[in-house]
């Protein structure tokens, strides 16, 4: 393929479809049913070659430089489709935003925030001309605190996850651009989440993640409920089992509960190379390959095998049509067949470059030409993100906000800019990450280059010149922890010291702690300076055995908060905005304290079926775990995150029930949607109580709503309480505001598996809102 040489010309085009990119502003979606349509007569204009081009996929090649892409046909004036990861901005691309990542954003506890940031991160894409966000994630959730990739998702709890599910992927699609809700399900551990092979051949099969239907229901499918209730586009099935089976030929888990159950309309896509056979996988339910004709794996099961399966009657031409029309449907909803940019061609040496590397014989095929950049003011709602994200876990002596200090210190590998640049954090290449350089997003398919970094040093070094203090610094991890201390006079009044965790895809983190000598680095930090503020950068679950050290006076968890990570937390330190941020998952007191180990089998391995993981806790993770376990004290339990000012809570808790005494099934006749049964997403009680500031500060209260089932009426296995509410609710001083959580049938039943539905069971519900899993303020009982 070429591209127009000459800078005149290249800037041209850069900026006409910079200029089509913005003004393109996608029409409001078409209804399923209005969609269907159009997909349905589109595809009965097809032959059976081109609905097999249209499910499966190819690398990125010509003018769809895409991770992921389905061929055009040119004849109906079908461009094709270009999908890329995703889930925190457009990978391997330049001219883009890093966004928070899915574990800060969860820890904003901000429906707001997390629909604003779906929709910069769609219109990004959209303006690159991607169809496809491969995002967002909810799989793994966290079952295993060092599952590699937990920071793409939204923690381990089903409720904050599903909110922040249905809020991303609305805001993505009102961009205009589809998004994958992956990986469907169980895929907690990245150690052999993909088969491998022996040297005699033997082929050792891929984790089963084996797990009962009320856990599935309960927990593990449940965001992605609220990803179909949304409107997601695609769904994609993961690398993993599933009770036995892989994932994306589990007729079980893809055609009876997301097609038929939860009335998913739109298309099942494989994970990269996670589909392993023909019409086992076509016929259980999955409708596109990817990556297909792939020139990395080189090994396909869609194409001319499809092709072949259905001459064969292997699998019916019924199923072929609707796979190809699921693939479009989603493509009209979101008006994607008018005036959708066109790849930027960018993309493609982006792409050459991060496969192959610089200077591979494919580069010629993509000469270099300047990015599109689709950031526009996205830095803004970053930045706000970020602090809204970060968690305020200890503060003394009035430690944060600074008021006055002058004499600062900034301290540890995590605080400049990486010395590598604008990495790749290439997934697998390095389970520790690079040494210096600060982390704001984690590795694999969902890291992001960098257009633009701002450091927490840099960011810390422009306030502190801006109010006349004075910063010094020490950044080598080893020279701290030695309490080598040799340039530091005098010592400053307040020192930070910034640690990281890295975690990629591909690789389980080796333990929990933070890395290069990060627990000695504090001791020495602590010894040195009595005012010590700890910043970390973490996937999520890290422990923080220095956390009740005297000298550290302040803790902030900043997790992976995306490019603008410095101004996010230089606002946080000087309370031009409050730390709002709360843990959306427990931190314990030792790794052995959070749950179910990850499956490691010694080597050899040499039986085929040897990787088993049976969720034998049930929906027993993170704080239910610690709820189910009496006396296990968490060090910062789910839901913690402390504030500049207080608040407090009314005693009274008032429930009310929509609609009078409530029948224990949903009503069928309601009929179903994507989602399900219609009447599960129905409104069936209202709860509220009041808070107040009591504090001298405007600020941020996260109100949560967890319940009880009762224990006669529900089988073993219920959680002591799961959360079913949040609000997140700015007050001035002395404000009282009331808050109401709204609970929908599905909140308040449990997934009976006898008579495979969702049940609200008879006896008192115990209704209690606090300000964590652990800090109840008022509660109350209630038969419904
Ligand atoms: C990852 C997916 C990703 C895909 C495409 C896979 O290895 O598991 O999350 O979307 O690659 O890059």
């Amino acid at each position: 393929m070429r591209f127009p040489k000459g800078g005149s010309l290249i800037l041209f085009a850069t900026a006409l479809q910079y200029i089509l990119a913005v003004d393109a502003i996608p029409r409001p979606p078409l209804s399923w049913a209005e969609a269907s349509e159009k997909a349905s007569t589109f595809v009965s204009q097809l032959t059976t070659v081109e609905k097999v081009g249209l499910v499966t996929g190819a690398y990125g090649s010509g003018l769809l430089p895409c991770v992921g892409t389905i061929a055009p046909i040119e004849r109906l004036g079908f461009d094709g489709l270009c999908l890329s990861d995703g889930p925190a901005g457009v990978a391997r691309s330049d001219g883009v935003s890093v966004f928070a990542s899915g574990i800060t954003v969860a820890a904003t506890w901000d429906r707001r925030l997390m629909y604003e940031r779906g929709l910069a991160l769609g219109q990004e894409f959209r303006a690159k001309g991607s169809h496809v966000l491969l995002g967002p994630s909810a799989g793994p959730m966290g079952r295993h605190a060092r599952g590699g990739r937990n920071w793409e998702g939204f923690g381990p709890d089903p409720y904050l996850a599903g909110v922040a599910m249905s809020e991303s992927v609305s805001g993505i699609q009102a961009a205009g651009v589809q998004t994958v809700s992956k990986h469907y399900i169980g895929n907690e551990q990245e150690t052999q989440r993909v088969n491998s092979t022996r040297d005699d051949g033997t082929i050792i099969e891929a984790i089963s993640a084996n797990i009962d239907d009320r856990t599935l229901h309960e927990l593990y499918l449940w965001p992605f409920a609220n990803a179909v209730h949304a409107g997601t586009s695609s769904v994609m099935c993961g690398y993993n089992r599933v009770n036995g089976s892989y994932s994306c030929a589990n007729s079980e888990i893809l055609r009876k509960v997301l097609k038929e159950e939860l009335a998913f309309p739109g298309y099942i896509v494989s994970d990269w190379d996670a589909t392993h056979s023909t019409e086992d996988t076509a016929n259980a339910g999955l409708d596109m390959e990817m990556p297909g004709n792939s020139t990395v794996s080189g090994t396909y099961y869609f194409g001319d095998s499809l092709i072949q399966a259905i001459n064969a009657g292997r699998v019916s031409m019924v199923r072929l049509d609707d796979m190809a029309r699921r693939v479009m449907v989603p493509y009209f909803r979101l008006g994607q067949d008018v005036g959708f940019p066109t790849p930027d061609p960018s993309s493609g040496a982006l792409l050459v470059t991060y496969t192959y590397g610089r200077g591979s014989p494919l580069s010629s095929l993509y000469p270099e030409v300047p990015a599109r950049d689709v950031r526009g003011n996205h830095a803004r709602g970053i930045r706000e993100l970020g602090a809204a994200g970060t968690v305020l876990l200890k503060n003394v002596n009035g430690a944060l906000p600074l008021t006055n200090e002058t004499s600062f210190a900034v301290f540890g590998n995590d605080a400049p800019d990486p010395t590598l640049g604008s990495v790749y954090l290439v997934y697998g290449d390095d389970a520790v990450g690079n040494e210096m350089g600060t982390l704001d997003i984690g590795g694999g398919s969902g890291t992001v280059r960098h257009t633009n970094l701002v450091s927490p040093l840099e960011a810390i070094r422009k306030k502190v010149t801006s109010i006349g203090g004075r910063l010094q610094w020490l950044f080598d991890n080893k020279e701290i922890a030695d309490g080598r201390f040799r340039s530091i006079y005098p010592v400053p009044q307040v020192c930070l010291l910034f640690l990281k965790a890295f975690a990629t895809e591909g690789i389980d983190r080796a333990d929990i702690d933070f890395q290069w000598n990060a627990t000695m680095a504090v001791e020495s930090t602590a010894e040195l300076c009595p005012n010590t503020i700890v910043v970390t950068h973490s996937p999520g679950v890290a422990l923080m055995p220095w956390a009740e050290n005297e000298n550290v006076t302040a803790i902030l968890a900043a997790h992976y908060p995306g490019e603008e990570t410095g101004n996010s937390l230089a606002d946080v330190l000087w309370g031009v905005v409050e730390p709002s941020g709360r843990l959306p998952y427990t931190i314990p007191r030792a790794a052995s304290h959070y749950g179910p180990p990850l499956v490691e089998l010694p080597e050899p391995v040499t039986d085929p079926n040897a990787w088993q993981a049976d969720f034998v806790e049930g929906q027993m993770i993170d704080y239910r775990h610690f709820d189910a376990n009496v006396g296990l004290e968490p060090l910062y339990e789910f839901g913690f995150g402390l504030s500049y000012t207080s608040f407090e809570m009314g005693q009274a808790l008032h429930v009310e029930l929509v609609g009078g005494p409530l029948e224990p099934v949903a009503d069928h006749s309601k009929g179903t949607a994507p989602g399900g049964l219609i009447d599960l997403w129905s409104t069936v009680a209202v709860v509220t109580v009041n808070v107040t500031n009591s504090g001298h500060r405007k600020g941020s209260a996260v109100l949560q709503l967890y319940i009880s089932l009762p224990e006669d009426t529900t089988p073993a296995g219920t959680p002591v309480k799961v959360l079913r509410g949040f609000e997140k609710v700015v007050l001035k001083v002395d404000e009282t505001r009331k808050v109401k959580f709204k609970l929908l049938r599905r909140d308040l039943s449990y997934w009976d598996v006898v008579n495979k539905q969702w049940i609200i069971p008879k006896g008192p519900i115990r209704f209690m809102a606090g300000f964590s899993s652990r800090d109840i303020r008022a509660s109350s009982e209630l038969t419904v």
